[in-house]
């Protein structure tokens, strides 16, 4: 069946230790909870766009190890398409060592293992399957060039690119880059990596936002966690309202809303909407532990938008 959605990006198994607080340095504390959970930006929000009902093709790479092989299973159970995720022998399926508070915040390092491997010759391989797909979605947990080469594919192939820039890129993002994306949804912490301008209201999200558009025609969604997020477009800057859910656990809350977005956008939704149907999306995801535990269906982000 032909995809709606690809997703082009990280495969990671997360390591996730819950605490009552974050360590200092030097410090030792007992953690209440360890668990391994499926996670990684990219696959998080392949399984996000499948809970919804989306017909989704994951791209990416995996190590020929067991989180590899776990992973495959999931996907399967979710029903991603993974005809064109590869198995690279020799090396490790990329990990996420994450850390929980008892505020559901979390701290995470990323050992990209695999996902390092996602190259241009592997887009080249399999860019036919990739831009059968409207909407493309990526975020910066594979190489960095290999992502520009694939949105430029995507793009001059008239898909409609959407882009995490999360992790926030150390050297902001190339003009190349921005010529290419049809969405870009930093958070606000990468909004104000990527120009300078802390987020916090509605007024710096829009000094944030125009900033980006000095550099890029797309539209820019500023997620601003439960608070909701801030769109900048040609229409001008808004606030669309976050939703009230009891926490469990943040981690993925941005790959979720990035999938409700992707989601309502493709079924022709305007931004607007699609943002708000997003923050439910991004909203329902906090109320279980893991990255992908509770990620919504569809009737179930519509019944919070209606509560
Ligand atoms: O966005 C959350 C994800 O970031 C986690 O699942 C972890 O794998 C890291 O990639």
């Amino acid at each position: 069946m032909t995809p709606a959605f690809c997703v082009v990006g990280s495969i990671n198994m997360d390591l996730v230790t819950q605490v009552d607080r974050f360590p200092r340095p030097g410090e030792t504390r007992t953690g209440t909870k360890f668990g391994t959970y499926p996670g990684g930006k990219g696959a998080n929000q392949a399984v996000a766009l499948a809970r919804l009902g989306g017909n989704t093709r994951m791209a990416g790479k995996i190590g020929d190890d067991v989180f590899g092989a776990d992973y495959m299973a999931t996907f399967r159970d979710e029903g991603i398409d993974t005809s064109i995720v590869e198995t690279v022998g020799g090396t490790s399926t990329g990990v996420a060592v994450i850390e929980v508070d008892s505020g559901g915040e979390n701290h995470i390092i990323i050992v990209p293992g695999a996902n390092g491997r996602v190259d241009s010759s592997y887009i080249d391989a399999n860019v036919e399957q990739i831009v059968e797909a409207g909407y493309i979605l990526f975020q910066l947990e594979t190489p960095f060039e290999t992502v520009a080469y694939a949105m430029r594919q995507a793009s001059s192939r008239g898909c409609r690119t959407i882009l995490d820039p999360a992790p926030a890129p150390p050297h902001g993002l190339s003009r190349d880059m921005l010529s290419q994306v049809d969405y870009l949804t930093p958070n606000e912490s990468e909004a104000e990596a990527l120009t300078g301008i802390a987020v916090a209201d509605l007024d710096s999200a829009a000094a944030a936002g125009n900033e980006l558009r000095t550099r890029t025609a797309a539209g820019i969604v500023i997620k601003a966690g439960g608070h909701g997020a801030y769109i900048i477009d040609d229409d001008g800057a808004r606030h669309v309202s976050g939703y009230s859910v009891d926490i469990a656990d943040t981690t993925a809350a941005g790959d979720a809303f990035n999938a409700g977005l992707a989601f309502a956008l493709g079924h022709g939704r305007s931004l607007d909407d699609a943002v708000g149907f997003a923050n439910a999306v991004g909203a329902m995801s906090c109320t279980g532990f893991g990255a992908q535990s509770a990620m919504p269906t569809y009737s179930a982000a519509e019944g919070l938008i209606n509560e």
